[in-house]
């Protein structure tokens, strides 16, 4: 569909290592001589402002699926789909399954989290980072923009929960990131590197 391009995500609850793998993923597969793309979600700070204002009922949960969709479809629209029309590898820290994970776990039923993505794409490959909570939480220094709404134990324990029936229904590959991060960085670096080999991905 998007020639020699592919949506790439990484999923995972804060302290899993998403972000530092994704940077360190981007720099190995431009090395490699990949044209590449990374990006992250939440992307576009006026969103971001907008779901920080919303409240706890439950049509302001709603709201929040909404806006975390909204935000995925001009992300997809301005920066990702240009960078998949121009046969990039896509790597993208959060996408779709964060939303089925998140605001699963605040209450949203998936089917209607699903419908309301129905506009992107899904990704030719989505990674877990399995990690417990409370390792995740202990890893995460500092404030957060989402630390009020979204870094609680009993949340994070459901998202991980949802998460891994992703992983079991074969949606996501589940890699362990109880574990240094140079090793659970390899293992994705295989997995990519073993899924872009299989596909013929490069120039
Ligand atoms: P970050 O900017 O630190 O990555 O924070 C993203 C937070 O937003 C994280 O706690 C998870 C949450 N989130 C959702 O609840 N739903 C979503 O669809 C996305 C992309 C993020």
């Amino acid at each position: 569909m998007w020639g020699k391009g592919a949506l790439i995500t990484l999923e995972g609850i804060d302290g899993s290592g998403k972000s530092a793998i994704a940077g360190l993923l981007c720099k190995e597969l431009s090395k490699r001589g990949y044209p590449v793309t990374c990006s992250y979600e939440p992307r576009f700070e006026e969103y971001k402002r907008l779901i920080r204002g919303l409240g706890e009922d439950r049509e302001s949960i709603y709201v929040e699926a909404m806006l975390f969709a909204a935000d995925r479809l001009l992300h997809y629209s301005r920066i990702l789909r240009p960078a998949l029309m121009k046969g990039h590898i896509v790597i993208v820290d959060r996408y779709y399954h964060s939303s089925l994970a998140y605001q699963g776990a605040r209450g949203v039923p998936l089917e209607w989290i699903r419908s309301l993505n129905r506009f992107v794409p899904r990704p030719d490959m989505a990674i877990y980072l399995d990690v417990d909570p409370r390792v995740g939480l202990s890893r995460k220094e500092g404030e957060a923009w989402d630390k009020a709404r979204f870094q609680k134990l009993g949340l994070l324990e459901r998202v991980r929960g949802i998460y891994r029936r992703l992983a079991e229904g074969g949606e996501l590959i589940l890699v362990d990131a109880d574990r240094p991060l140079s090793k659970v960085y390899g293992d994705v670096l295989s997995l990519i590197l073993g899924f872009l080999g299989r596909r013929g991905g490069r120039d």
